[in-house]
């Protein structure tokens, strides 16, 4: 009988606990919270501007397949990390809160096809991204919250740092093969349509990949 008072006791004590406070530690502060959230916002905010520069670059008057599948990649990647993040974030104890999504300011210029400016916005677009994550951490890191830093090292920070200087090549080919309106651009296209939308030059830019063929040197020098 008493063991089963002692029962009902612990199930009535859990049953009036606000769980999700025991699954937060004192580090994942409500600015922390609220700084996830707002990175979270950020991914969508920037996924609706990628699919913009994607359906402009479909569009007849423009007709750059290779572009748009790139930006729908770019995009695609904005969802998976908003849905990767917003689970991180209900696993820490925390909530989903939502809030309007601005519509983006962009549009692909259609006559002429003019690629310079859109590009250029679609490097500061990621740069912001990446500005946004550092002040996570930054923010992570004075709270004392190892795991959230932890989270944006290894998720996040590398790709996006490589995204951005992938974007600033893109711009600065793109601004070369526009000095002379005609070929350029199409061959440009073409390219990223080989790729399915895949930067070319990406593996250049992935510092991984070099410090495993530098690895690889120096084995080859040791041997
Ligand atoms: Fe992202
Ligand atoms: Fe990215």
């Amino acid at each position: 009988m008493a063991n089963t008072e002692g029962a009902k006791k612990i199930i009535a004590d859990i049953s009036n606990h606000d769980l999700d406070q025991w699954v937060r530690t004192d580090s994942f502060s409500p600015q922390l919270e609220e700084s996830v959230r707002g990175h979270i916002h950020q991914e969508l905010t920037t996924f609706v501007f990628f699919r913009k520069l994607a359906a402009d670059c479909a569009r007849s008057n423009i007709a750059l397949h290779g572009f748009a599948r790139l930006w729908e990649r770019s995009a695609a990647e904005c969802l998976a990390d908003f849905h990767w993040l917003e689970k991180y974030l209900v696993s820490r104890g925390g909530r989903s809160k939502p809030t309007a999504i601005e519509p983006p300011g962009v549009e692909w210029p259609a006559d002429p096809v003019e690629p310079v400016e859109p590009c250029r916005e679609a490097l500061f677009v990621e740069r912001r991204l990446l500005e946004d994550l550092q002040r996570l951490c930054s923010l992570a890191e004075k709270s004392g919250d190892a795991a959230l830093c932890d989270t944006i090292h290894n998720h996040f920070m590398h790709k996006e740092v490589k995204h951005v200087k992938d974007l600033a090549d893109m711009l600065q080919q793109v601004v070369r093969v526009s000095k002379q309106p005609g070929l350029g651009i199409y061959l440009m296209d073409q390219e990223l349509r080989r790729t399915n939308g895949s930067i070319p030059w990406g593996s250049a830019n992935d510092t991984h990949i070099e410090n495993n063929s530098f690895s690889r040197i120096t084995e080859c020098q040791e041997s």
